[in-house]
């Protein structure tokens, strides 16, 4: 149960709603006065009163029950004291009883949500620019999943475009079958790039002339096509299975080839369609806009024409209440555009689209990210961060076992972890120290606590939960913190926000540490306290299991 949902359902203020009061409620840093305190400041303008005669009128209405015990207005604030006793019997309870459906709920049964994320590029590296849209689309489609809606993971492939016809053109002048089935993806780009280098005027007509051949169906060209997009799935497969992300559909760019045309067709049925210097584009200007590009003068299409059309193939496709692209700020105007256009043809659902932008990943190792043209990709960074974690973990414990398996864990789960962590808007500097420290706000930090947990367990072993124990400071501080997961995951997929729960994370692992420190567990001092630890242990365990579960993070049962 969460006890700021259970007191404001029992307060009642004009033009304030329910929600509004329990998103105000907080649990003071000194609990002493009270358990949950309503700060009344930000209601003063709304009601023209005071805030200490708004937290007056609170508490006098406010009926007392074996849930609140009591209720102080105090200089604008309104402290209420719980029964710990009850709060934690019935958090307790419900985490045991749920498990690992703990935080799960039916909020979205009955709903599609489409999420279209990490979308990566065809021949091109997976590099770190792709990180977050990985991170961040991955925890959201589990978050959404967790909360009962029908989700469908969507990688947009960039597969469409001269490239493709350039490195066609590469490969016939220098490419060799056996070192690009040895050397992957890398082979492939590094013809890619050749080719950008060294290309003649004569290569690039040739270039055109491929990529013209793929869009007509040709079947050479097409094969090769499809060649280097198997080894580059391959290779993106391999890394997706490191970060535990799943797609649905890998329906690309190219996807769309034959459903564009009917698109055209209706901007200009629908008299959208304007002529510019050769070019047709949907003006605009009366929305403060560039104009949307959706046919080059000599007849190709554009990223924003795929969009549109991939954006009704999805409706149609999938009917979905909401479609997320989770792609970088970057691409804000382009976003902005599609929606628009999409508005503008009638379709009443562009409204359920939403870009979820995030900003920029650099490293703070500079040497890696500067080297010359080189972007840094993500393969390295994941390998770097469990070869770092690995040195690390046989500096803490040498005696781990399965110390491969914990360094990937421990790895990989920082990558994610700083991805994660901060509001996806801000530009973040990954630093592997940083990102490694196991007393910091970091994954390592929390993956720790967890091993501390199971540990407890194995030695302690689960007891039942005693019913008449009246909890202590830090016992109540962990378990008001528990009692707020569900709230928490709701809050995430509502702003669509993962950092809200890796937070949660830190900070319910900080609660745990407190509490592990400042009381007996294994020598607690009755039976029935250390009974009750236990329990809270267990739960404490099963929340941030479920929470990193949601990140997409492993958790070692020893580190
Ligand atoms: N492939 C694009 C890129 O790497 C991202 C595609 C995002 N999705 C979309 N529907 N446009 O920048």
């Amino acid at each position: 149960m969460d006890y700021k949902i259970y007191i404001a359902e029992r307060i009642s203020l004009d033009g304030v709603s329910k929600e509004e009061i329990a998103q105000t409620i907080c649990v003071p840093p000194d609990t002493t006065m009270g358990d949950y305190a309503l700060p009344c400041f930000k209601f003063a303008k709304i009601m023209r009163k005071s805030p200490a005669l708004i937290a007056e009128t609170i508490a006098a209405a406010f009926e007392k029950d074996e849930v609140i015990k009591s209720v102080m207005p105090v200089n604008g604030y309104v402290n209420f004291k719980v029964a710990r006793g009850g709060l934690a019997q019935a958090t307790l309870r419900r985490i045991k009883e749920e498990g690992e459906k703990y935080g799960a709920s039916e909020l979205g049964k009955g709903k599609t949500i489409c999420i279209d994320y990490s979308s990566v590029n065809i021949a091109k590296p997976f590099h770190i620019g792709h990180l977050s849209t990985t991170a961040l689309g991955g925890a959201l489609y589990r978050i959404f999943k967790f909360l009962g809606y029908h989700t469908v993971g969507i990688n947009h492939l960039g597969d469409y475009g001269t490239q493709f016809g350039k490195l066609i053109s590469a490969y016939k002048h220098w490419g060799n079958d056996e070192e690009i089935e040895k050397g992957g993806i890398h082979a492939i780009n590094a013809l890619y790039v050749r080719f950008n280098k060294e290309a003649t005027e004569e290569m690039e007509q040739e270039a055109r002339e491929y990529f013209r051949l793929i869009e007509s169906g040709d079947k050479e060209a097409n094969e090769l096509f499809e060649w280097f997009k198997r080894i580059t799935l391959s290779y993106v497969e391999k890394i997706y299975d490191r970060l535990h992300i799943k797609f649905d559909s890998y329906a690309g760019e190219r996807f769309y080839t034959d459903k564009m045309q009917p698109v055209v067709d209706e901007l200009q049925a629908k008299g959208l369609l304007q002529e510019s210097q050769g070019a047709k584009i949907v003006d605009l200007e009366p929305y403060g806009m560039a104009p949307c590009l959706i046919l080059r003068s000599d007849g190709a299409s554009l990223y924003a024409t795929r969009d549109l059309a991939a954006a009704i193939y999805r409706k149609n496709t999938y009917d979905f209440d909401k479609c997320l692209y989770v792609v970088a700020y970057q691409q804000n105007l382009h976003f902005k555009q599609v929606f628009k256009v999409l508005e503008l043809m009638g379709k009443e659902w562009a409204k359920d689209l939403v870009h979820v932008a995030y900003g920029m990943v650099s490293l703070e190792d500079g040497a890696m990210s500067t080297r010359q043209g080189n972007v840094v990709l993500l393969e390295d960074v994941l390998s770097r961060c469990v070869e770092k974690a690995a040195k690390v973990l046989e500096e803490k414990n040498p005696d781990l076992e399965n110390k491969a398996e914990v360094a990937e864990k421990v790895g990989v789960g920082a990558v994610l972890f700083g991805a994660l962590y901060n509001n996806k808007i801000k530009d973040i500097t990954f630093s592997y120290e940083k990102a490694l420290n196991f007393d910091g706000e970091t994954s390592v930090y929390v993956q720790y606590t967890c091993a501390r947990a199971y540990s407890l367990l194995a030695k302690g072993g689960k007891g039942e939960l005693p019913e008449n124990y009246e909890p202590n400071e830090q016992e109540f501080d962990l378990i008001k913190s528990l009692a707020e997961f569900p709230e928490t995951v709701r809050a995430a997929a509502e702003k669509y926000e993962p950092s809200l729960i890796s937070r949660f994370c830190v900070d319910t692992a900080q609660k745990f540490n407190k509490f592990y420190f400042d009381c007996k567990i294994l020598q607690a001092e009755s039976e029935e306290a250390r009974a009750f630890r236990l329990c809270l242990t267990e739960a404490t365990l099963t929340i941030l299991k479920n929470a990193f579960t949601l990140l997409g993070i492993g958790i070692p049962e020893k580190m």
